[in-house]
């Protein structure tokens, strides 16, 4: 019996995952280019996936745990348990409008055009203030969506803020922060929550080494 991780295949947690679980004590055989990796001294097998496909594969237990940002169990995970904060991948998803634009409030987006990979997120927000925007749902680069008049605001993931200001837009609405979870199925089974338990307290061991 081995412990089904999911990690992000690329992009920004990829390193940090594989980096904690380095520091936990698990090393792992090669990698990404594999979409599967055994761990060489613990009972666990990595699965490389692409980040918006992770809550899915959580959810019918194709994997039982899975290393992934809170934004993303929020757009597409709400059901799922989070066992551990993993206190990286800090970021937010906000609103940006043109530097331009005049903003006051969230009422200047009633009716306007938002870009975002988010829909949820996005819509959720915008009900609980009574606003109806419509949505343009695109999978990247949504920051260029005003630029080339496909939309009046975007909502994405800001981190350290530079695709923004490269992009010539400001941040107007923080929706929510996020960091990395680590997130579990709800069909993991009794012995992998052994192992899962064992993983829980190694990161912890790892996490007040590192403040
Ligand atoms: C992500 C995200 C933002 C940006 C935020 O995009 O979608 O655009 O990073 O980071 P920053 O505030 O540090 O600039 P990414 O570069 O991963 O590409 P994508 O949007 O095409 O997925
Ligand atoms: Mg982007």
């Amino acid at each position: 019996m081995k412990l089904k991780i999911a990690i992000q295949k690329s992009g920004r947690l990829n390193e940090d995952s594989l980096n904690i679980l380095k520091d936990c004590g698990i090393s792992i055989d090669n990698g990404k280019d594999q979409l599967k990796a055994s761990a060489r001294n613990f009972p666990m097998e990595v699965f490389y996936l692409r980040n918006g496909d992770i809550p899915q594969y959580l959810r019918d237990g194709v994997v039982d745990v899975a290393i992934i940002g809170e934004n993303v169990l929020v757009e597409k995970g709400e059901d799922l348990r989070i066992a551990e904060k993993l206190g990286f991948s800090k970021c937010r998803v906000s609103l940006a409008v043109p530097k331009s634009t005049k903003y006051k409030s969230i009422e200047d987006l009633q009716g306007k055009r938002i870009a975002t990979s988010y829909p949820n997120t996005v819509e959720s927000y915008l009900n609980k203030k009574g606003i109806k925007a419509e949505l343009h749902i695109i999978s990247g680069s949504v920051e260029i969506a005003p630029n080339i008049g496909l939309a009046d605001a975007i909502c994405d993931i800001v981190s350290s803020g530079s695709t923004l200001f490269k992009n010539n837009l400001k941040e107007v609405e923080k929706i929510l922060t996020s960091e990395a979870v680590l997130a579990v199925s709800p069909k993991i089974g009794s012995e992998e929550e052994e192992v899962l338990a064992q993983l829980q307290f190694r990161i912890r061991a790892v996490l007040s080494a590192r403040l």
